[in-house]
């Protein structure tokens, strides 16, 4: 199983594992981590997953569509590292992904 790495937003670390094929979010939320409000459930339409890719992982996501894109504008909070996290499914390929919960909006 793919681990994934969190960070809340107070800087509390923890180290996951989540089915590869579930998506970041609902790994994240599947352990109880509730300040990563996700909800619309996943379906791309709240920006509320929003999460802060280590800097080393981003390259290695799957692009970004435009409605993911045109989300994250929605965000006061949104930088280069941004991304929503409903949108990334964990695979064997991203053990080790590390992302920080973004600043509320
Ligand atoms: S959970 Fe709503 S956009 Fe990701």
């Amino acid at each position: 199983m793919p681990k994934l790495i969190v960070v809340t937003r107070e800087g509390e670390e923890s180290t996951l594992e989540g089915d590869a094929g579930l998506s970041v979010m609902e790994v994240i939320r599947d352990a109880g981590i509730d300040e990563l409000l996700a909800l619309c459930g996943g379906c791309c339409s709240c920006a509320t997953c929003h999460v802060h890719v280590d800097a080393d992982w981003v390259d290695r996501l799957p692009a970004m569509s435009e409605d993911e894109n045109d989300l994250l504008d929605s965000s006061d909070h949104r930088n280069e590292t941004s991304r929503l996290s409903c949108q990334l499914p964990l695979t064997d390929a991203l053990d080790g992904l590390r992302v920080t919960i973004a600043e509320e909006d």
